[in-house]
């Protein structure tokens, strides 16, 4: 070992005189990109691997076959807005500790506007393939800068061996409470803490009602009837106990917890939840009685937030050219199979909706590909995150009732049309 060790400190002496050695002087990683081929081992950051099968199912077989270039996850907090913040700050100190992020597609613009990723050769990538919706996602200013790994749309997950037909419209879950009473559960829930999964939530609250937060020329739409109809099916649930109280505080594992242990009868989530509750063994009491169906709306079926991760290679990153492989390994029909089976996400290419045994097998599918054709982006802007929290502030307010839905909505209008969308 040590022998190994003043080997590679001498051949890195050696190599110095020529180009450098990576890692090995100090202030290394200031030369990103040009002390090395590009190649070697590195890290992934993301969210927690919930169900420890990306690291069995994807990750370990890609080191198995790239032993030099093995990939280590690096697992960031559960909620969205603390991956951020984490990966902001790794990327304002221009650290080469996270080589790959996962991005959620909603900090695509301000990731690439500020330098932090860098753009991708468009043609290593299968992107003919692929969801446009997701792919679209990844770009900004029409240039590629994430690999979709997998896409999401909400899915309303629901008790079938309780409930007959899944409810399509709100009136139609409130009108099955009774059936949650009876039982002694919770009736619905959904992500209402006040981060990332609230402004999801309260999107798709409006957007279901046929309202909007932004018109489709970026103006705020806001500020209408119909937000506030979609709004008020939110705080309507807190007031009059359709939603429980204790919900205020759930994000996506919450919920999950909360209905696999057979407490709640609809849960609004992300695809990931299906083969978890299913997974039969301690950690689920409701295996084979958890139906998935679109969300339900104002009239008829509702309209999902467009979710989603995208791999992207940090600027500061000296084995770019590993990831890129990593990348397409990702983007393979067999990762994305495994995306399906094992992990129960929304895969990104297009032919795996259309795979009749597949969706036989991961019944969950259809509705998710009902889910993702109405799914609704959020605005691709380098503020984005300015006004997700300005979003996240008021309708907490209003589902707390600290404020009337109507003066949150007006409140919020005020609020979008201050931050600079440039
Ligand atoms: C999921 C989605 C992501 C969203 C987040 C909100 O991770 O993939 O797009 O922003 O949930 O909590």
């Amino acid at each position: 070992m040590r022998n190994a060790r003043a080997a590679t400190a001498l051949t890195c002496t050696v190599m110095l005189a020529v180009a450098g050695c990576a890692g090995s002087t100090p202030g290394g990683s200031g030369s990103a990109g040009k002390d090395t081929d590009g190649r070697g081992p590195f890290t992934l950051a993301m969210g927690k691997d919930t169900t420890g099968k990306l690291q069995s199912k994807i990750l370990d077989v890609w080191n198995k076959r790239h032993p030099d270039e093995k990939v280590t996850l690096i697992e960031l907090p559960e909620s969205a807005d603390e991956q951020r913040a984490s990966m902001v700050q790794n990327f304002q100190a221009k650290s080469d500790r996270f080589d790959a992020v996962a991005m959620d597609v909603i900090w695509t613009a301000e990731f690439a506007a500020r330098g932090w990723v860098q753009e991708l050769p468009a043609a290593s990538l299968p992107v003919a393939d692929m969801l446009p919706a997701a792919v679209d996602t990844a770009k900004y200013r029409g240039r590629l800068y994430g690999a979709p790994m997998a896409s999401a749309g909400a899915l309303l997950f629901y008790r079938k061996d309780l409930v007959d037909k899944a409810p399509t419209t709100w009136k139609e879950l409130v009108a099955d409470c009774g059936i949650a009473e009876k039982h002694g559960m919770d009736c619905y829930a959904g992500q209402f803490a006040q981060y990332e999964g609230l402004t999801v939530n309260a999107s798709e609250a409006i957007n279901s009602a046929g309202g909007s937060v932004y018109g489709s020329d970026g103006s705020v739409t806001v500020d209408s009837p119909e937000a506030k109809k979609g709004i008020d099916f939110l705080v309507d649930g807190f007031r009059q106990g359709y939603i429980p109280k204790k919900a205020i505080t759930y994000k996506e594992e919450e919920g999950r917890r909360s209905f696999q242990k057979g407490d709640l009868l609809f849960l609004r989530n992300w695809p990931y939840v299906y083969s978890l509750a299913n997974a039969k063994g301690s950690d689920t009491s409701i295996a084979g009685k958890v139906g998935v169906a679109p969300l339900p709306g104002a009239d008829g079926t509702g309209a999902s937030t467009l979710g989603g991760a995208n791999l992207a290679v940090s600027s500061y990153s000296r084995h770019r050219k590993s990831v890129l492989d990593f990348m397409a390994f990702v983007e393979s029909p067999e990762v994305q199979r495994v995306e399906v089976e094992d992990l129960s996400n929304a895969p990104v290419l297009t032919a795996l909706y259309a795979d009749k045994a597949l969706s036989r097998n991961f019944p969950y599918l259809p509705a998710l590909r009902q889910s993702l054709l109405k799914a609704h982006p959020r605005p691709q802007v380098p503020a984005y995150n300015d006004a997700s929290l300005r979003i996240q502030r008021e309708i907490y307010k209003a589902l707390q009732g600290q404020k009337s839905s109507a003066r949150a909505l007006a409140d919020l209008a005020k609020e979008l049309k201050q931050v600079d969308n440039g």
